[in-house]
This record gives C-alpha cells, sequence and structure tokens, in this order.
C-alpha cells in the first residue's frame, strides 16, 4: 500500500495545546510525521500570527479578535493553559518563527490561510515573501476555505502548491475544478466516503487528494485504503503507527 504524507494537525495537536510551540515540537520528538498543519492570521500591527480561532477565547486566556490585538499584546496570552495546567506558559508565535522551526527540522508545512472569516488583506502575498526569504517554496503548501484567495495566491506564485479545503459535497465538482488553478484537493474525509469516486476524478486532473482530519484508527486505515496523498490527523502518534502497520 502506497505511504500518504502524514501531517499533524495544529501540530501534536491531539496530546498538547493546539499551534503552541510546545505542539509543534512534539511533532520531532514523539512522532514520525513528514509535518504539520497550522493556521495563519494578521494581527491589527500586521504581524503574520498563528493560531487557529479568529477570536482568542476558546484557546487562550483573553477575549476578542486576532485583527484588534497588537503582536506585543497577542505574546502577553498564555496559549497552554486552557488544555491543561500543565500546559502553561506557551505564547502564540509568528509565521517566521514556525518557518524558521520547519526549516530547522526539515518538517513539510501545509499552512492554512485563515481568511474566510476575516478577509485578511494582501495576506496571500505575505505568506509568500516570508516563505520565499527563508527559500522554502518547496517545503511549504498553501490551502484554504477561501477559494478566490487561492486562486490570487496561485497567480501570484506559480510556483507554490495550493489547496482547495472543503467540508461540504459540491454541485458539478468536475466542472468546478476545471475551473480554479489549484495544484490540490483538502476534502473533510467524509466526503470521500460519500463520494467514493472522488478520489480518482482528482488524481485524473493531476491533483493530491490532501484530506483531514482523520483521528480514529478505522478512518485511518479507511483513507489510507483509498489511496489519498496525505493525511492530516490530530492524533499524530496513532497516525504514524497505522501507517506503517499498512504501508510499504
Ligand atoms: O487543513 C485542514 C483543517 O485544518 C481545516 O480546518 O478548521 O481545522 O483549520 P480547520
Ligand atoms: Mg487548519
Amino acid at each position: 500500500m502506497k505511504k500518504p504524507l502524514l501531517l499533524a494537525h495544529r501540530g501534536f495537536s491531539g496530546k498538547y495545546p493546539e499551534n503552541s510551540p510546545l505542539a509543534f515540537q512534539k511533532v520531532c520528538e514523539e512522532t514520525h510525521c513528514d509535518g504539520i498543519e497550522s493556521d495563519v492570521h494578521i494581527t491589527k500591527d500586521g504581524k503574520l500570527v498563528i493560531f487557529h480561532d479568529a477570536s482568542v477565547e476558546r484557546t487562550s486566556n483573553g477575549t476578542g479578535f486576532i485583527k484588534d490585538y497588537t503582536y506585543e499584546e497577542l505574546l502577553q496570552l498564555d496559549i497552554g493553559a486552557w488544555k491543561s495546567p500543565e500546559f502553561a506558559g506557551q505564547h502564540i508565535w509568528t509565521f517566521d518563527e514556525l518557518l524558521d522551526f520547519c526549516k530547522q527540522t526539515k518538517l513539510l508545512l501545509n499552512m492554512e490561510l485563515k481568511n474566510y472569516e476575516v478577509f485578511y488583506e494582501g495576506l496571500e502575498q505575505r505568506v509568500i515573501d516570508a516563505v520565499t526569504a527563508h527559500g522554502m517554496t518547496d517545503q511549504v503548501f498553501v490551502s484554504s476555505f477561501n477559494h478566490i484567495s487561492m486562486q490570487n495566491f496561485k497567480t501570484l506564485c506559480p510556483e507554490m502548491q495550493t489547496g482547495l479545503l472543503y467540508d461540504k459535497p459540491y454541485l458539478d465538482i468536475d466542472k468546478y475544478i476545471e475551473r480554479s488553478n489549484a495544484d490540490n484537493m483538502h476534502p473533510r474525509y467524509m466526503l470521500l466516503q460519500y463520494q467514493p469516486e472522488l478520489v480518482d476524478l482528482y488524481h485524473s486532473r493531476g491533483m493530491k487528494v490532501n484530506t483531514w482530519t482523520v483521528n480514529d484508527e478505522e478512518n485511518i486505515r479507511d483513507m489510507i485504503s483509498r489511496g489519498v496523498d496525505c493525511i492530516i490527523s490530530n492524533n499524530a502518534d496513532l497516525l504514524c503507527q497505522v501507517a506503517e502497520d499498512m504501508c510499504d
């Protein structure tokens, strides 16, 4: 069986606070993943930062939207204690810090542009500039639920791989992707079980099938059997164990 790329979703978020430096470090220490998936926003003063939600309540001790915080203000927030008191003291990383980490560890990075609730002006070019400055256009691939953003990204930077995230079935998906200039598709895994023909359809268009967020053994096995190209999971240790058991 072909081994897909194995990515830790928001770092090793099944065990550690999502998108925290600790969760990224633990991918290296406790798993054999090929890389990580993470999410990027822009602060009030124009810094690119790593965080999942548009607002900080769920995974920090603050309130309000990232777009209304300066970077220095965001740095004061604790992004670990919400998960467990033992993880207190984790602080938000900039995109540059995450790129440095991936460069050093050689982990692949699937960067999700979080520009569909808050429409961050110029996020695509900012991401391109940072990745290019780090010399990592081959190591980073991007995705977004905002498909207009992905279209713009590909036009601005043809050498980087782009992907269309989606979590609902589409009418005439074959016509939809024909109009798109994206390299890859990033479906929620249930959609491949609902429409099993999609894997072959995407592959026939030369697109990779990068699926998420597959957290249990049965569905990880199912996605590997279907021949997907990449699996993104919170349970990065389990993901690697199952892939090792099933794949060449
Ligand atoms: O990139 C896969 C996945 O991260 C997309 O959804 O909400 O977990 O960022 P979300
Ligand atoms: Mg994400």
